[in-house]
């Protein structure tokens, strides 16, 4: 069970309370849990700082003061926030193989994987990637189609296929080395605002912010933003406040956040009993977690429907190669015909796939080949559907054939 325990610390001593104080006479310097129990300790303003210290380490809780001295230093708020993140984040980081053995190269990978991917899902692929393609040379001697076989199943293809463009002219214009100028990184294919301030601040562990969803849902609750967390001014809004907040161990500070966001201020039910940095929460005070970031109502998706037409002859099913423009280019999938449901039965059943900013709902059919015309693609064994680079939208429809041939 966790216990709560507030202490402040007044001119000449310690005073222990049970209740949270709201006197505004008194600022919070710091929280932290120790076995079992969450320290809240509170200063009253004024309070000279060798008093603060001395009275501290009568305090004998407190085994680690590095962090604490160096923000009593500068009573300044996002001072005080800073080194409660960082020295939560010392103790409750979460592990992950990118953090474990760190390189520039993955971190990159990583950033690349983890836009859109939840971390559980990204640390298998990120395994198999690196296994595969260990340094930044052999991702950029690889040919494409093998790169989109490591990616199969993250979905948004463009990210891998950027992934391996950027690799060949690091290679080739970096000597495999990334730059850490951010007018280099944005030039460079994938890499934008986001990803160039993650490779800097956390591959070179400079000055730089990368701002998604967890550090703007962060930061419009301490600050108690009320207006569109999406707009062009939240953005800029950010982008001051952690100018403000980037103090130092950038690279530290930026991975705080990200686990922060991740572990205790969540969308939902966020848990701001073991928040570090809930002292400076201005939303916490006002009562507004559930209610800060705004949420503006979402644009409906298009809904687009397809029939899909897999021509089998033999024992083999055609599956086309999504040469040229338009969605999940160069991977492959089944052919699709635009249109709603036609009048013929199936035996597979429909399925829907749903994209960032539009659905499909397709119907597909086997239907036997009689020489009709072709895209470019190939008729393919079931067995031999794992070599070629399905796209996520069409696996579902894949799993049906291969069930209907009974290999599943
Ligand atoms: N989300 C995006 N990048 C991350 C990282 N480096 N660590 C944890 N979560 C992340």
């Amino acid at each position: 069970m966790i216990k709560k325990a507030v202490y402040i610390l007044l001119s000449e001593c310690i005073e222990y309370q049970d209740t949270e104080v709201e006197n505004e006479n008194y600022l919070p310097i710091f929280k932290k849990i120790y076995s079992q129990k969450i320290v809240h300790v509170y200063i009253k303003k004024g309070v000279k700082q060798e008093v603060i210290i001395s009275l501290l380490n009568q305090l004998d809780y407190f085994t680690d003061f590095t962090h604490t001295l160096t923000f009593l230093l500068d009573k300044n708020r996002e001072y005080r926030l800073f080194y409660s993140l960082v020295g939560w984040f010392d103790t409750w980081h979460r592990i992950m193989p990118w953090r474990t053995t760190p390189s520039l190269y993955g971190t990159w990978v990583s950033e690349i994987m983890l836009q859109q991917t939840q971390v559980v899902t990204v640390i298998n692929y990120y395994n198999r990637f690196m296994k595969r393609f260990p340094t930044i040379f052999d991702l950029a001697n690889a040919n494409e189609n093998e790169v989109l076989l490591y990616w199969q199943g993250l979905g948004y293809y463009s990210r891998a296929r950027n992934l391996h463009k950027c690799a060949k002219i690091v290679v080739e214009k970096y000597n495999g080395v990334f730059p850490s100028d951010i007018k280099e990184l944005v030039k460079l294919p994938g890499i934008g605002p986001y990803t160039s301030g993650a490779i800097r601040s956390i591959g070179y562990n400079q000055k730089a912010s990368a701002i998604d969803g967890n550090v703007t849902r962060i930061l419009t609750r301490v600050y108690a933003y009320t207006k569109d967390s999406k707009s062009k001014e939240a953005y800029l809004f950010y982008e001051n406040m952690l100018e403000r907040l980037l103090i130092d161990e950038y690279s530290k500070f930026n991975q705080a956040l990200m686990d922060l966001g991740a572990l205790i201020c969540k969308g939902k039910k966020p848990n701001c009993l073991l928040c570090p940095i809930e002292p400076f929460c201005d939303t916490t005070k006002l009562k507004m977690t559930e209610k800060i970031p705004m949420i503006l109502p979402k644009k409906s998706k298009v809904v687009e429907h397809y029939n899909s037409i897999i021509y089998k002859k033999n024992n083999t099913y055609f599956i086309e190669y999504r040469a040229g423009q338009g969605m999940l280019k160069n991977m492959w999938g089944t052919l699709l015909i635009e249109g709603s449901v036609i009048s013929y039965q199936s035996k597979l059943q429909p399925i829907k796939h749903v994209f960032t900013h539009k659905i499909w709902k397709i119907q597909p059919y086997i239907v036997d080949y009689l020489g009709e015309s072709l895209p470019k693609g190939e008729f393919v064994k079931v067995s031999h559907f794992q070599e070629f680079p399905i796209a996520k939208a069409f696996q579902k429809i894949i799993y049906q054939i291969q069930e209907s041939e009974g290999t599943n």
